[in-house]
């Protein structure tokens, strides 16, 4: 029997070496090819997991498997070409003198050719939309470029699992359209950790909600990012579209939507508005 999991966590505690506890019994498992929002407030551990599943921080404890292979201290350099992570902070991804350098770094690594190396960077510029940019400074790139070149370092390796810290965080709204795009052109399983409930919905499928280093709730996107009760009793808040529209929101998002073209939608919104406000009065 063929089996489709890509990723299986299972009873996955951590605690860092301060004494601090940071996930307490982890589990899930992730499907080739899905998008995963991962949720929570501060501290709920998304980065620590994440950190977890190209090991980055050794697992101790619990059972990490990666596309069939189980996660240990021996392995780690075979399952870093599988999953890539992509820090929130592109300055902890960044640290070659030019962008080229930067995004053959996985590659160069990996042993392949000069020739492959270059046509690696290449396509992976090119998906982020940053063909040319090989020869800049990456500490000379405005925050959102060093964002997509973060990307395209880890692209360049073709992982079958991609792993994102906070992508749209600190972007503006061009930047964050930008790498919502970009994310959406990618076939890889992602999981997306994210305080950005609105592109989340636009692009994941599934959503797993953290907090204090537990998984509380697992689920479609649009039932768990929807749900305001949920997300307010565990120190989040439904973004106002949402809570505007309810699941309504779903279609606009996944066609495209952008918040700042209220107008362009308005006869759409004010339809679901109105079902909405319908639904409110007779079910009274
Ligand atoms: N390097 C570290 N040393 C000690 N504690 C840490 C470290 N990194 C994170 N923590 C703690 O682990 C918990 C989970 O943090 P984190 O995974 O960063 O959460 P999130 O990404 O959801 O904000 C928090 O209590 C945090 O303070
Ligand atoms: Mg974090």
């Amino acid at each position: 029997m063929s089996d489709n999991r890509d990723i299986i966590v299972k009873n996955l505690s951590y605690t860092y070496p301060d004494g601090t506890p940071a996930l307490k019994d982890v589990c899930f498992e992730i499907t080739k090819g899905e998008n995963v929002a991962l949720v929570g407030q501060n501290g709920a551990g998304k980065s620590t997991l994440l950190l977890h599943l190209n090991g980055v921080i050794e697992n101790n404890n619990g059972c990490i498997t990666i596309v069939g292979k189980q996660l240990d201290k021996k392995n780690v350099p075979d399952i870093r070409k599988k999953v890539g992570v992509v820090f929130q902070d592109p300055d902890d991804q960044l640290f070659m003198s030019t962008v080229f350098d930067d995004v053959a770094f996985g590659p160069i690594n990996m042993g392949f050719s000069e020739e492959t190396v270059k046509e690696r960077v290449k396509k992976s510029l090119q998906k982020v939309g940053l063909s040319g940019f090989e020869e800049r400074c990456p500490h000379h790139l405005s925050f959102g470029e060093k964002k997509r070149i973060s990307v395209a370092t880890v692209l360049s390796m073709t992982p079958d699992i991609l792993l994102l810290d906070e992508p749209t965080s600190n972007l503006d709204p061009g930047g964050r359209r930008n790498i919502i795009e970009t994310l959406k052109t990618l076939d890889s399983t992602k999981i997306i950790a994210s305080h950005d409930i609105e592109s989340l919905l636009e692009i994941c499928d599934n959503a797993i909600l953290m907090d204090k280093g537990r998984v509380v709730a697992t689920g479609r996107s649009e039932d768990i990012l929807t749900d305001i009760e949920l997300l307010n009793s565990h120190g989040l808040e439904a973004p106002s579209i949402v809570k505007m529209l309810g699941d309504d929101v779903i279609p606009l998002l996944r066609d495209n939507f952008d918040s700042s073209q209220i107008k362009r939608h308005e006869k759409t919104i004010k339809k679901a508005i109105s079902k909405k406000r319908k639904k409110e009065i007779f079910c009274k």
